[in-house]
């Protein structure tokens, strides 16, 4: 065990623990008001009234009409129903074939930009990102065609925890009249998501990335931005993703969205000061360690290293038996042996890439949590570059 004696979590890009005034919130649509909120009486109608109700409280955070917001069953629902939504209705129109976006997004997006490649025919540019994982607006202003329908980036890396140069790329897009979709899955309560500051027609949040309810998503479609449903049904969430809604879900995910948007000054700014302690202590206690991701241009909660020749995932594995826990990069993709394909698109060598670790911060995180991974760490990676 650490020398707090006590578990240290420190995953938060993974998953937060639901806030208790967000278990509260949820607590009455279990089992009293438990309509199906298309239904016609009552129960029903009190359902409605509480989806509708949580819709205005995201759609109040987000800047945008409740009418362009869709309850979806996970964030990466919301990225699939956003990429494929704006490339087939482009496809029905005959108003463009080209995609741009970066190689370091997350599956949830990097592989539906696969798909709509392989199986649909769309043809995909990716635009390079540099070594701390930022993409220049300039490169995708050159990228863009006359056939180019949408572009795609997001708006802070899971794995690295890098901004991107949102407002720069989603003005690019409006001069052309170029779909903009981002993936602000990491940003929400880290960042402000005024969408129209920021100039974006499609983007996905998910609930448990920010003390809300696992399996609940947002898709939110800019008004009169061309939509084809991926998923069919009954007409639920104007059609944009039918299936009874996960009320109690939707309730606890505009719960959560108001409170992280509330407290998010305030967070970041503690959040910082211990992230910046645990980047200075890593990199001053051990050897051969760089920062992943830029130095400011980073999320607030955010810590990522690689360490030169030690697997990521054998560090994790060491730090848990610590009683800590971190992640080797993406979560999705914990297990796989390989590179992590994000340090690789930043052009680290493989004795680097796969050394990838992530400490991200959460409310329940202090100083005495950083310092003892700082003093945890450092005989952990010796022993195992001993090892090979
Ligand atoms: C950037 C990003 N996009 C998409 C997802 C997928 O979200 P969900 O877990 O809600 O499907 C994640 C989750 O790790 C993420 O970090």
């Amino acid at each position: 065990m650490n020398k707090t004696q006590r578990p240290i979590y420190l995953d938060h890009s993974a998953t937060t623990p639901v806030d208790p005034r967000v278990v509260q919130a949820m607590a009455p649509y279990w089992s009293d008001a438990f309509g199906n909120a298309s239904s016609t009486h009552t129960w029903g109608e009190d359902a409605a009234t509480a989806l509708e109700r949580a819709r205005q409280t995201a759609a109040d955070v987000l800047g945008c009409r409740p009418t362009e917001l869709s309850f979806t069953g996970s964030g990466t629902e919301a990225d699939n129903l956003a990429l494929r939504g704006a490339a087939w209705a482009a496809r029905q129109t005959g108003r463009g074939n080209h995609l741009i976006t970066t190689p370091v997004e997350h599956h949830a997006v990097g592989h539906t930009v696969e798909q709509l490649h392989d199986l649909f025919g769309f043809e995909v540019t990716l635009v390079p990102v540099d070594q701390y994982g930022q993409v220049d607006p300039d490169d995708v202003r050159r990228a863009i065609r006359p056939d180019t329908l949408l572009v795609s980036v997001m708006m802070a890396n899971n794995e690295v925890g890098t901004v991107q140069p949102l407002v720069k790329i989603g003005r690019i897009c409006q001069e052309h009249g170029v779909l903009f979709h981002t993936d602000a899955i990491q940003a929400a309560g880290r960042l402000p998501l005024e969408l129209d500051d920021l100039h974006v027609d499609l983007t996905a949040l998910s609930a448990h990335k920010f003390y809300g309810p696992k399996g609940v998503g947002l898709l939110y479609v800019r008004r009169n931005t061309p939509f084809v449903p991926a998923i069919t049904g009954g007409g639920h969430e104007r059609g944009r993703r039918p299936g009874t809604v996960n009320v109690a879900g939707a309730v606890g995910l505009a719960t959560a969205l108001r409170l992280a948007e509330e407290e998010r000054v305030d967070a970041g700014h503690r959040l910082r000061a211990l992230r910046d302690r645990l980047i200075a202590g890593v990199l001053d206690a051990v050897p051969e360690t760089q920062l992943t991701g830029h130095p400011r241009q980073r999320l607030c909660h955010h810590a990522s290293f690689a360490f030169r020749n030690v697997e990521g995932t054998s560090l994790v594995i060491a730090l848990n038996l610590e009683g800590i826990a971190a992640s080797s990069g993406a979560a999705c993709s914990e297990g796989e042996a390989e590179p992590s394909f994000v340090l690789q698109a930043m052009g680290f060598t493989p004795d680097w890439g796969i050394g990838a670790l992530r400490f991200s911060l959460g409310r329940s995180n202090t100083e005495a949590d950083v310092d003892a991974v700082i003093e945890a760490l450092p005989p952990i990676v010796e022993r195992l570059r001993g090892e090979d």
